[in-house]
């Protein structure tokens, strides 16, 4: 791919708990515990700062620690401060609290971890379910669990009887657990503690008004004959013997595959579930997923999708065919090919129809002149773009009044991610154009962000790397992609406005390579000229993170999946169009991306210091020649200049 040639060649004592029983208006009999939950399933939450929690990710870790959190309980900091999590974090013990107060939300989650002085995480359990499946009732109530089989080993309070120290049962029990012993199980009564609000479980939730007719809008798109996903939902039956399946899907979030963190922004064809629906569908399953009365609603779900479902398309881009065998995993594939029309068109829709949709895990569909050695993903990086296809998400109706110029004479280029079913087949995917029959008032425009210098320390648990890319002219922005590799652990996209106010307008807190999508905003963003489209990663090199290729090496930019990526995709049109709008304007745009590149702290000009070390010297003189402003260091039009002069357009 194109490189910037720069780059190529360049329990201890315990502190007194000041405590009176007479704060808290709640029972203060013995609330005894008793649970039959002695093994903790599973299950990803997202905390006040929005990160991601996943239990089964402190597998490697000596002690898990989970506390029933309450806004506004004296307890819950009481306990916290007997516990001194600091210390236990600095031991390696992993400590989250759980929140599920209904009516809750990440500001008054967030405020109320202020107000209690809580540095540790504490997870927004928005629909119940895991404190429910955990049993956790009380404020204060933990739960120690032991990773190795992911055991509770000790259920009760933080503090003692009295309320003045820790428990003396859970101080032995995480004593145990860091010197590597697994206790015996001991569980205390909650003697002082208050009952935690509770979700009203929705009762007797019927299959056929409400189970089968949420599968069928959000599952049965993938879990269809002849779909992606590896088990079809035809049948009541077929979804009961998957329900422990489902459930466990659900808790951890894996299922529906949709990552956008739900508290920001709103999407277009977001699949995910809503906390109601979460909360319907579990409690179904754990009422044994009754068939009960009236017609099977997902007999319907049918294995013949339409292949067109916009009606016969005006063009059709024919693939080469591509033979997937049973097993393993295949490097994405580039393909070329010519454009046969003879004259030039706008493009207002686009559907991606794949011959085998058990195995077109993604497509990039792009266009262009292919300029030498360009079978790689150059052509999804740098040419105009039609469509990235995800499962779920095969038609793109381009935004009213945009459209995509194709001239005559080019050629069309797709990157394909093939993923395997355990039988060998045949792809031959099929891409169908729709013309508009007048040209649009705009360009719809595919640009992106990259940071080609990423260092990645080997062992790092959350490595931030950042790049940004910032518009010359107004914009107005419909969507965002992030792209990493398999270390790529979370993801995000602020706004920074010309007048510096910043606004996060989409974050992926659990990445997932195997679920790239852009994420289309319901309602597009203005953007003016200035605005910087900041995008961070943050990167998981440790072994912790499970599909690391190898955590003991540094990591650099590279297109290989073993190597990382910050890549980020921005899908906008000029808020006032320019004839020439369909011609990527090659200099501002490289200097644009370089410049996001190269400018580390982001202040609008690139200084010396932050170019790389090893061409520092050979770019002092350039740098002073360049920056004519002697503002130390290169505004856009300077470092534009730059660019050109030193010939880091990078172009053959
Ligand atoms: C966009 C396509 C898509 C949608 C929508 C989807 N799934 Fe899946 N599902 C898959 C794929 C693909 C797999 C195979 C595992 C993987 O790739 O993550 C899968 C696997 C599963 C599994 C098996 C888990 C395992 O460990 O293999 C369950 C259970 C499941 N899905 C439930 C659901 C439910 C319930 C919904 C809707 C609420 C849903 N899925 C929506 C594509 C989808």
């Amino acid at each position: 791919m194109r490189t910037f040639s720069i780059l190529a060649t360049c329990v201890r004592t315990l502190p007194a708990v000041f405590f009176s029983a007479l704060a808290f208006s709640g029972p203060v009999a013995a609330n005894e515990v008793s649970s039959a939950v002695v093994r903790a399933a599973d299950f990803t939450l997202l905390d006040q700062q929005g990160k991601a929690f996943n239990l089964h990710y402190h597998a490697q870790r000596p002690a898990v620690l989970l506390m029933a959190h309450a806004s506004g309980s004296d307890y819950v900091t009481q306990s916290l401060e007997a516990l001194n999590s600091d210390e236990l974090q600095s031991q390696g013990v992993a400590v989250a609290l759980i929140n599920q107060e209904p009516g809750m939300d990440r500001a008054k989650l967030l405020a109320a971890a202020v107000a209690q002085g809580i540095r540790s995480s504490i997870l927004q359990d928005e629909a119940g379910l895991v404190a429910s499946t955990l049993d956790l009732r009380y404020a204060g109530e933990i739960l120690l669990l032991s990773p190795q089989r992911w055991e509770v080993v000790y259920r009760g309070p933080a503090l003692n009887e009295a309320g003045d120290a820790i428990q003396p049962a859970l101080a032995v029990a995480l004593q145990a657990l860091i010197a590597g012993n697994t206790p015996e199980a001991v569980t205390q009564a909650m003697s002082l503690a208050e009952a935690l609000p509770r979700h009203e479980a929705p009762a007797n939730v019927s299959y056929t008004d409400v189970v089968a007719p949420m599968l069928l809008e959000k599952c049965a798109g993938c879990h269809r004959p002849g779909g992606i996903a590896p088990w079809a939902m035809t049948s009541h039956a077929m979804v009961q013997g998957f329900s422990p399946m489902i459930r466990e899907t659900v808790l951890t979030r894996r299922m529906p595959p949709w990552h956008a963190d739900p508290a920001i922004g709103e999407f277009m064809h977001d699949m995910s579930l809503s906390v109601e629906q979460k909360q319907q569908l579990l409690s179904w399953i754990d009422a044994g997923a009754q068939r009960g009365t009236g017609a099977d609603p997902l007999t319907q779900v049918d294995a013949q999708l339409t292949q067109w479902s916009m009606g016969e398309p005006d063009y059709i881009v024919t693939l080469p065919e591509f033979d997937i065998p049973a097993t393993g995993s295949l490097d994405y594939q580039f393909f070329e090919v010519p454009n046969t029309l003879d004259r030039d068109v706008w493009v207002k829709a686009v559907q991606i129809a794949p011959g085998d949709r058990q195995v077109v895990h993604h497509a990039i569909a792009t266009f262009g002149i292919a300029p030498e050695g360009m079978a790689d993903s150059s052509a999804s990086l740098f040419q105009p773009q039609l469509m990235t296809f995800v499962p779920g998400n095969d038609t793109y109706i381009y935004p009213e009044d945009t459209g995509v110029f194709i001239p005559a004479g080019t050629s069309f280029f797709t990157q394909m991610h093939y993923t395997t079913y355990g039988r060998e087949t045949r792809d031959q995917t099929k891409i169908g154009l729709y013309f508009a029959d007048e040209a649009p008032a705009h360009v719809l425009q595919h640009y992106s962000i990259l940071n080609q210098d990423l260092n990645i320390p080997a062992g790092a648990a959350e490595h931030e790397e950042g790049a940004y890319y910032a518009f010359q002219r107004d914009a107005v922005i419909y969507s965002l992609f992030p792209h990493a590799h398999y270390r790529g652990r979370s993801s995000e996209f602020v706004l920074r406005y010309p007048d510096g106010r910043e606004e996060l307008v989409l974050s992926v807190p659990n990445y997932d390579f195997n679920w790239q999508r852009y994420f289309q905003f319901e309602k597009p963003i203005a953007a003016p000229a200035g605005t910087q489209v900041i995008h961070r990663t943050t990167y998981d090199n440790s072994t912790a993170n499970l599909s690391n290729p190898d955590p003991t090496v540094t990591v650099r930019f590279g297109e290989q999946t073993w190597e990382e990526m910050l890549y980020g995709g921005i899908s906008f049109r000029y808020a006032e169009a320019r004839e020439n709008d369909f011609e990527i304007n090659v200099e501002e745009y490289f200097a644009s991306l370089g410049m996001g590149m190269f400018d580390k702290n982001m202040d609008g000009k690139v200084s010396l210091d932050e170019m790389p070390e090893r061409s520092r010297q050979q770019l002092a003189l350039a740098f002073a020649f360049m920056d004519k402003d002697k503002t130390g260091g290169l505004e856009f039009e300077e470092f534009r200049q730059f660019m050109i002069q030193t010939n880091m357009m990078g172009r053959d």
